[in-house]
């Protein structure tokens, strides 16, 4: 009987993630959905298609202790297929303002913790032949005026992927970056009020186009690897 595919998807119920968790089970992979909330997690599970999931955890990201409960959860799958890092933080700041404790926790979650998921995870996806895909963003290329903390994560989870490649190409692990630009999510909403502008999700990147990719790339040959992918939407506003 041919192996199931198994993907584990952070940040699995909002957004990118959300959509990328369904689209991953509608192409035909068993699916592993990581969230903070029960209830959010639930109606995330309730969106697959029916038998592609494969289980769910609840874990705070910042947390080390719910890290290490949930590399043990998913290595009692025995092997992952794809792992896709979606949950993160964001933030914009104003000039002058100092928040120690945004500042460790946007690095906890953005940074820390896609590192030691995928280190915690290593054996199960070797097994597998298995693919990490990183969802980054576009703020990496762009001055970013405001967000000085958001894109330090942004750059230092480029410099961790670009790194952990050499390592894990050699045990047949291929590893992507994904940048998206502007996308319509719950998140984009908030941060158009927040910018007090319009918000017209029809101009930005759907999460479902953005999942689409994610599925483009379970679907590559073991031998093929994409190294980093930019997309953005064709509209400028
Ligand atoms: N939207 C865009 O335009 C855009 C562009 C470029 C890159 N991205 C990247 O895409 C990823 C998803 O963004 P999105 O726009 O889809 O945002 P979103 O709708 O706000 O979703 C963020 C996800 O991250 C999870 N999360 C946040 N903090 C967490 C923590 N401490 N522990 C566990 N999970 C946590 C959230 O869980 P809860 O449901 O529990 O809050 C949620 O599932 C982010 O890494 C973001 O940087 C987004």
């Amino acid at each position: 009987m041919e192996r199931r595919k198994i993907a584990v998807v952070t940040g699995a119920s909002s957004g990118i993630g959300l959509a990328t968790a369904q689209a991953l089970g509608r192409a035909g992979l068993d699916v592993f959905l990581v969230g903070r909330h029960p209830a959010r997690l639930r109606a995330a599970a309730a969106g697959l298609p029916r038998g592609r999931l494969r289980g769910r955890a609840q874990a705070d990201l910042a947390s080390l202790d719910d890290l290490r409960a949930l590399i043990v959860q998913v290595l009692g799958l025995g092997h992952v297929d794809l792992l896709v890092h979606c949950a993160g933080e964001y933030d914009r700041s104003e000039a002058g303002r100092f928040d120690p404790e945004r500042f460790a926790l946007l690095f906890d979650v953005n940074v820390r913790a896609p590192y030691l998921l995928t280190q915690g995870l290593l054996v199960a996806l070797a097994r597998a032949r298995g693919q990490v895909v990183f969802v980054n963003s576009s703020v990496v290329r762009g001055a970013g005026e405001g967000v000085a903390l958001y894109k330090s994560t942004q750059h230092a989870v480029q410099g961790l992927t670009d790194s952990l490649r050499q390592d894990l190409n050699r045990r047949g692990i291929r590893v992507t970056s994904l940048y998206p630009g502007r996308t319509a999510t719950p998140r984009m909403a908030r941060i158009y009020r927040r910018e007090g502008k319009r918000y017209r999700p029809a101009l930005l990147m759907s999460a479902a186009d953005v999942a689409g990719v994610v599925v483009a790339l379970a679907q590559l040959p073991a031998g093929v690897e994409v190294t980093d992918l930019h997309l953005r939407s064709v509209h400028r506003y």
